[in-house]
């Protein structure tokens, strides 16, 4: 039995004696410890910086800050949090290409200095707030394969990233290197050599006009294991060191900034089932986390495998959530043992962008996060 299936046993048996009441996110500190070890592990030089968005409890963060990563932020709540545990300030970048003016003048005065750009105003904003910063250009590659695809709001296309890296050394701008996202939960093996190839051109358009390209961050992107089967870590560093190879044979500077691979798989929602009812499409569950408290993901087509803690044969329910809303399905095509009103249910791979986005709608109760210790 692997680390995961003994955490799946070790909160199914919690919730059975009560030491896991619902709605409650069980995180596994083991699991964190060994994706961390596992994440870059097989890039040689890569420096991992958790995104602190993907889920920042205050445990989590503890727990990766420990296993000695950086931190990338994105607001000045995730960067006091970061620090508060004694992160040095030079482990902590900020990746976001659009950021509040007050948020960069916080960020430099606590002494961060690595922020992503993909705008001139953005490049405005650093030049004038964060001078002597290093910059990096957040270009847009594609996000194939992506379950979660984030190109589109974010990146600039080669193109205009030519002309904006021009405005940038106009500017005086300290622009060092590129940023991209293959998009969340990626399992395309090939995305990150498309990424690099742009990137490498885009480094040989940045020497052209004098700027001194160095670094390249990776992004986020590697998956966790939910419905659908994803290939090991492993296999994606195999192929980010051969096209590294390939489109940067003189060596770079190299970030990563992992989030749903860091704590996707660490986490199991702790579920009750209120109600249940057969309706002309089905027979559908509620539970008491919905897409408002805690699975919003769902919302966007991201499908979780779910538990019960009963034995017998699985059949198709629609799960929904505790509110009154009609928004409020988590998945139409859920196949699970048939649970009763009352009984704990466990979804899984709930460790990564879940509790960091509930709310009170309706007045249910925030999901509590429990760290435990395996
Ligand atoms: C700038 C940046 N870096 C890293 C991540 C983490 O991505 P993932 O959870 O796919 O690893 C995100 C996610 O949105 C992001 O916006």
């Amino acid at each position: 039995m692997g680390s995961r299936e003994r955490f799946i046993e070790r909160v199914a048996e919690l919730a059975r004696v009560g030491q896991l009441q619902s709605p409650c996110l069980a995180m596994s500190r083991g699991i964190i410890r060994e994706k961390a070890a596992q994440c870059g592990a097989g890039i040689p030089g890569v420096r991992v910086y958790y995104a602190v968005k993907a889920n920042d409890d205050p445990e989590v963060v503890r727990t990766a800050a420990e296993a000695g990563l950086g931190f990338e932020i994105g607001s000045v709540a995730e960067l006091n949090e970061v620090l508060h545990l004694g992160v040095p300030a030079e482990r902590v970048i900020s990746s976001n290409p659009i950021k509040s003016p007050e948020f960069i003048q916080y960020a430099v005065s606590r002494g961060v200095r690595t922020f992503a750009f993909d705008s001139r105003a953005e490049v405005d904003k650093l030049v004038r707030l964060a001078p002597g910063c290093e910059a990096v250009v957040r270009l847009a590659v594609p996000n194939e394969g992506s379950d979660w695809p984030l190109s589109g709001k974010f990146g600039v296309e080669f193109g205009p990233a030519v002309e904006l890296l021009a405005y940038a050394k106009v500017k005086g701008l300290n622009a060092v290197g590129v940023n991209f996202h293959v998009g969340s939960q990626c399992t395309n093996l090939y995305a990150w050599d498309t990424a690099l190839g742009l990137a490498a051109k885009l480094f040989e358009e940045a020497a052209d006009i004098g700027l001194p390209f160095d670094l390249v961050n990776l992004g986020g992107g590697y998956p966790s294991q939910y419905l659908k089967p994803i290939p090991r870590v492993e296999d994606f560093e195999d192929r980010i060191v051969k096209s590294l190879a390939r489109w940067f044979p003189q060596g770079v500077r190299l970030m990563i900034e992992p989030g749903r691979f860091l704590v996707g798989e660490a986490g199991v929602f702790v579920t009750r089932v209120i109600g249940k009812a057969q309706r002309q499409d089905g027979l559908w569950v509620m539970v008491d986390v919905g897409v408002f408290n805690g699975l919003a993901e769902a919302l966007g087509g991201i499908r979780y495998p779910w538990r019960t803690l009963r034995d017998g044969r699985k059949v198709k329910v629609i799960l929904a959530g505790p509110s009154c809303d009609g928004f409020d399905v988590i998945d139409r095509d859920a196949e699970i043992v048939e649970p009763e009103v009352g009984d704990m249910v466990l979804c899984l791979t709930a460790g990564a962008y879940t509790t960091v986005y509930a709310a009170r709608f309706n007045g249910f109760p925030l999901p509590g996060v429990k760290l435990i210790e395996d």
